[in-house]
């Protein structure tokens, strides 16, 4: 599929998509949408790919929320269809195997607040504005926003912005818990690639087991989640990952994990 709303590039382990709207400061319409899912597809079905990076075109947006075009023509049968559509879309974002890294490089509203909530861990930069507005269109958020954000930064302060609809800086999004770290604007996405080269050196298998035990495990209790650690953990152990690492270090040497999750 060849896109028009989004960039996808791979290479070295990394994919990097990028919304790529800059004119509608990125905001997610349907083609955007149907691009998103495709772009998903392929990394979901390429091996090599250990580590997803999300950002956007321009200077002034990560993604500035579901395309208000759109939804101000929906009726309430359609704006059932709209929300069942995208938070699909954004529970198959959460759900990818691999570790998602979102590089928030500006207004990140809305539906692409909610997109931020869904990777694993948000790096911003200085300029970064996150927010769930929609109350101030009349509406709630649609796409997993009033769920996700209060299991992410408690119930208390995912009302607050909920009900204003105040944007939030870059270091008030840190302070609040939902943003890992802060960058010079020039400086995010070099950091993010660092941090994401980083995580690339490391065996697939252990980095998608990392990733499912902590978020099964979020979902249950203690006892559930250690059970669910302990299987990983053993199922980690009996990969070539596994005995290459522990290998590597027996041999005072750097490890090099090439087994996929199938190998
Ligand atoms: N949908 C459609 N178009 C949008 C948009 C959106 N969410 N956000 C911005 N745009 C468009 C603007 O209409 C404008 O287009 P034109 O140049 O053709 O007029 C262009 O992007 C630039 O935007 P502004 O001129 O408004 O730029 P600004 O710097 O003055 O303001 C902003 C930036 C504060 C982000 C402002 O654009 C804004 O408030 N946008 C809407 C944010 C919002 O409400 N998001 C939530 C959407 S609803 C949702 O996401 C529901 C859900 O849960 C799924």
């Amino acid at each position: 599929m060849a896109y028009s709303s989004i960039d996808l590039s791979c290479g070295d382990g990394i994919a990097t998509l990028t919304f790529n709207r800059p004119k509608a400061l990125n905001a997610l319409n349907t083609i955007l949408l149907e691009e998103f899912t495709d772009a998903l597809n392929s990394i979901k079905n390429d091996e090599s790919i250990r580590v997803l990076i999300l950002t956007g075109a321009g200077e002034k947006a990560f993604v500035a929320g579901a395309d208000i075009t759109e939804i101000a023509t929906l009726n309430p049968l359609g704006a059932k269809k709209f929300a069942q559509n995208g938070q699909d879309i954004i529970n198959t974002l959460q759900e990818l195997a691999i570790p998602v890294i979102a590089a928030v490089n500006g207004y990140a509203l809305g539906g692409g607040c909610e997109m931020a909530l869904a990777c694993d861990f948000i790096y911003a930069s200085e300029k970064a504005v996150f927010g769930l507005p929609e109350i101030t269109l009349g509406v709630i958020p649609g796409f997993g926003g009033t769920q996700r954000l209060p299991r992410l930064i408690g119930a208390n302060r995912a009302k607050e912005m909920i009900f204003t609809g105040k944007h939030l800086t870059a270091a008030d999004a840190k302070e609040t818990g939902l943003v890992n770290k802060i960058f010079a604007p020039e400086e995010l996405l070099p950091a993010v690639q660092e941090v994401a080269k980083l995580i690339a050196t490391k065996g697939k298998a252990s980095l998608c087991a990392a990733k499912q035990t902590i978020s099964q495990g979020l979902n249950a209790d203690l006892a559930t989640g250690l059970g669910i650690e302990r299987d990983a953990f053993a199922l980690c152990l009996a990969s070539p990952d596994a005995k290459e690492g522990t290998g590597a270090f027996l041999e005072k040497r750097k490890p090099v994990f090439t087994g996929g999750l199938n190998s």
